[in-house]
């Protein structure tokens, strides 16, 4: 496998601060030449801290970690303090970091990068709202034809929504990112609902990483016991669903999962299902096929990947 250059946009978050570890841990197959935050879960001075809370977990106070959007592009900014905690990152205390964010703007890091690195050579890995991403595709349309992929956590759609009955939170927070985003010609693999609702966060699945003992492994551990909480009494499981680490498995092992190219569209104006990912699953229509939809997911051989790489660190 080459080594993928990847830049991380994401609203910390426990299930983004999972899918991070497991990106540190293989530097030898995935380059991170940054980590943005973007208002989401949390606002963002919350979704900055707490992205560089999980850096410094990791060993990594050198990475560069940029601020975006403070709000959604044009709407008020929805929160989920009911899911993830007042912080975003409750259920365990650390210390508050040490390394600031770099000065630049993340929507000017994320141009400037796709610009002066080969062309299809970076994947922008989103795991909240689109916002940052819209921002830069506006001010820098050409940059849609220089990304590799976008491999996103988002959307739903024969689970339907978790936000609403219609929308999954990411794409809720901001639909009009994501119109922009989904109609950028950028290639996309989404990681919906569909998907990451098998990725449950089992009494056995947590045991193994318990088990691993090191720091980061109790920290994550300590993260998924508060943020399934809220998940099993919703759905009534035996754990909640992890979302935010399928976009690094993905990279990782993509063999894991499975799914078909689709044309999917955003609803912007709906008031009963703003933010719906509609997919033309069944080829109804001739809309473009747009993204790479995945449906079904190897959850065990997912669980095995995340705790060999929370071992790595
Ligand atoms: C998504 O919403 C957030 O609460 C999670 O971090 C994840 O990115 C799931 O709908
Ligand atoms: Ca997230």
């Amino acid at each position: 496998m080459d080594r993928r250059k990847i830049i991380i946009d994401t609203d910390p978050g426990q299930d983004d601060a999972a899918a991070i570890m497991m990106a540190f841990a293989h530097p030898e197959k995935l380059e991170i030449l940054g980590l943005c935050a973007v208002a989401g879960n949390v606002p963002l001075s919350f979704t900055s801290r707490n992205l560089r809370i999980v850096c410094e977990l990791c060993g990594r106070p050198d990475a560069a970690v940029y601020e975006g959007a403070l709000k959604p592009l044009n709407r008020p900014q929805v929160t989920a303090e009911h899911v993830h905690g007042r912080t975003g990152l409750d259920g365990v205390e650390l210390p508050e970091p040490v390394m600031a964010a770099q000065a630049k703007h993340a929507v000017d890091f994320i141009i400037d990068t796709l610009r002066s690195e080969p062309a299809g050579t970076v994947t922008l890995c989103t795991l909240g709202p689109l916002t940052n991403i819209a921002l830069a595709l506006t001010k820098a349309p050409d940059i849609a034809g220089r990304a590799r992929e976008l491999v996103m956590m988002g959307g739903g759609f024969f689970e339907g929504g978790n936000i609403t009955p219609a929308a999954e939170f990411n794409i809720y927070v901001d639909p009009e990112a994501a119109k922009i985003v989904f109609a950028s010609g950028m290639p996309i693999v989404m990681m919906p609902l569909d998907v990451t609702h098998q990725l449950l966060t089992t009494k056995a699945r947590v045991a193994k990483i318990a088990a691993l003992g090191a720091r980061p492994a109790q920290v994550l551990v300590d993260w998924l016991a508060f943020f399934e909480r809220f998940d099993i009494e919703k759905y009534g499981s035996d754990g909640g669903p992890l979302h935010d680490p399928s976009v690094i498995a993905y990279l990782l092992k993509p063999e894991l999962f499975s799914g078909r190219d689709c044309n999917v569209e955003i609803e912007t104006e709906s008031e009963l299902t703003v933010g719906m990912t509609v997919v033309d699953w069944w080829h109804v229509t001739e809309r473009p096929r747009n993204v790479k939809v995945m449906r079904d997911v190897d959850a065990d051989g997912f669980f095995d990947l995340l705790a060999e790489s929370v071992a790595r660190l």
